[in-house]
């Protein structure tokens, strides 16, 4: 797309599209997203928000069961009841009429392609496909993509997918509405109302009022750079810059990544930081997020003295910054999917998006030969706790709240010098914070930023990478009073772009099937 003339959101897009066939688990037309873009000719920075809302049917009890309990994790996040309303094409639409240089057909062609000829299925795929399928009894249409003489693809096999590719060709030649009205419309409405598991209902009318919504980017100053991120219904920036204000009154470069005081410090200010995403964020449109005070100065200032050199805390519990509601904290389930992709252009536009369908293969259910999400998984399956509403409770028309955390950094100038974003669910938040502090405190390049350790915690324990340098601080890290477990934290998936004196160099996680081109 970029060789033809497209600009950076043209190329993000394309790769939206292409990835829907390809990546099939992680993130495609049948889920949604969060968009951001530079703008070079505007030189600001916009951020739209494709995020699945929930069909009006739904009820505040949908994760309960008739027990009145919270449903079994699993149990709830596979078949119709997951499933909210997609909103990729509906961000495409609104992202290509803005900043598209090429004509919206254009975009699909790589897709139309690949789900036309067919593509080989890497040992990542082959793999999910092999964990997915048992869970796929009496779901023919997932089958009749991913199996082949009544057994899951493996690695190498040719992956075809004629169903999807004439979806993607209806809506190249139609425009975005032929998704959500019409033909398609219905096929998704009835696989999610009609789903031979947990069926839920499902309206051509809920797709037809989906709406994208441009929102407002959410930015702050850390050290001499000025970083913009997604707000709510994502956490990813509040979460992320509340990482960040935390531990910048401290000498992170002067420590360096060997020190094991370095990842006391940002273990502390991720748990803290992740205590106040549990009990404000949720979907704006519902719920007041006091955006301002979790970035608040004096706000940070305070959640940071709470950070000690030398020792951990028994306990992380939520702030309560300025301009918050009283509200009661819930934890949700952990799912991991999703992708992330970035495109630089000639023109100086950034676009940096990430794109879901949720947890592997969404809720398995596949509609126009595209898998539908599970999203609505990242609600809280409590609506009530402690005898009190829950901020990101199910409810009709919300959106499930989000951890995904697209980044762009500009340089004290203001020019865009990196942007970054990541996979897997709530640790996506972590992993782009860990990038931000190796490229920025610590002077690694993109490569080397996004391949630096992972960290994050569960429960009590600080969850440190295994096979990375961190193994070697697990015992440093326990005298500061940390419970550690060293585990693969799997799986991870970021990729970035950083301003080189080359120019716009990209970088992806090696522990994922990412690539980087350049053009
Ligand atoms: N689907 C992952 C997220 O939205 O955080």
């Amino acid at each position: 797309m970029l060789r033809q003339g497209g600009t950076a959101a043209d190329a993000a897009l394309a790769m939206m599209l292409a990835l829907t066939v390809v990546e099939p688990a992680s993130s495609g037309i049948g889920g949604g997203g969060f968009f951001m873009y530079h703008d070079s000719k505007a030189d600001d920075v916009a951020t739209i928000d494709g995020r699945e809302t929930a069909p009006a049917a739904l009820r505040e009890d949908r994760f309960l069961g008739l027990d009145g309990k919270v449903k079994d994790f699993p149990e709830g996040i596979i078949g119709g009841y997951s499933v909210g309303v997609p909103g990729n094409i509906a961000l495409m639409a609104k992202a290509h009429a803005r900043w598209g240089n090429l004509p919206w057909e254009k975009l699909f062609q790589p897709a139309i392609t690949l789900a036309e000829k067919g593509y080989v299925a890497t040992p990542r795929l082959a793999g999910t496909i092999a964990k997915m399928a048992p869970r796929w009894d009496g779901l023919d249409a997932t089958k009749a993509v991913y199996f082949q003489d009544g057994r899951p693809k493996v690695a190498g096999e040719v992956i075809r997918n004629p169903a999807l590719a004439k979806t993607l060709r209806r809506i190249a030649r139609k425009g975005p509405r032929a998704f959500y009205t019409g033909q398609i419309a219905k096929k998704i409405a009835s696989a999610v109302s009609n789903a031979p598991l947990n069926a839920a209902p499902m309206t051509v009318a809920d797709l037809a009022t989906y709406e994208a919504k441009e929102r407002p980017p959410v930015c702050v100053l850390y050290r001499v750079y000025r970083l913009c991120g997604m707000g709510p219904p994502s956490s990813g920036a509040t979460t992320v810059f509340q990482i960040l204000g935390m531990v910048e009154r401290f000498d992170l470069k002067a420590l360096g990544p060997e020190n094991p005081q370095a990842w006391h410090l940002i273990a502390e200010a991720m748990q803290l930081a992740y205590a106040d995403r549990e009990k404000y964020l949720a979907d704006p449109d519902y719920v007041a997020v006091p955006v301002p005070g979790l970035l608040d100065e004096a706000y940070i200032a305070s959640r940071s003295a709470l950070v000690s050199e030398n020792k951990a805390r028994s306990s992380y519990a939520a702030g309560t910054p300025p301009g918050a509601e009283p509200r009661t904290a819930a934890l949700s389930g952990e799912v991991t999917g999703t992708t992330h992709f970035v495109a630089a252009d000639r023109f100086g536009n950034v676009a940096n998006m990430t794109s879901t369908v949720q947890g592997p293969f969404g809720s398995q259910l596949v509609a126009a030969g595209m898998i539908l999400n599970n999203e609505l998984s990242d609600f809280s399956f409590a609506p009530i706790k402690d005898g009190a509403p829950v901020a990101n409770r199910p409810q009709p028309g919300k959106r499930p709240l989000s951890s995904m955390s697209p980044t762009i950094v500009y340089s004290s100038d203001g020019k865009p010098i990196f942007a970054v974003g990541a996979a897997g669910g709530k640790r996506i938040i972590m992993q782009v914070a860990k990038t931000l502090i190796a490229h920025l405190d610590w002077g690694m390049n993109a490569q080397a930023a996004l391949a630096a350790p992972n960290i994050y915690f569960d429960g009590d324990a600080l969850l440190l990478e295994r096979g990375t340098p961190l193994e070697a601080q697990a015992e440093a890290l326990v005298q500061f009073g940390h419970v550690v477990r060293v585990t693969a934290i799997t799986p991870s998936k970021a990729n970035a772009v950083e301003q080189t004196t080359a120019g716009w160099v990209g970088a992806a996680d090696p522990r994922s099937d990412g690539a980087w081109l350049n053009d």
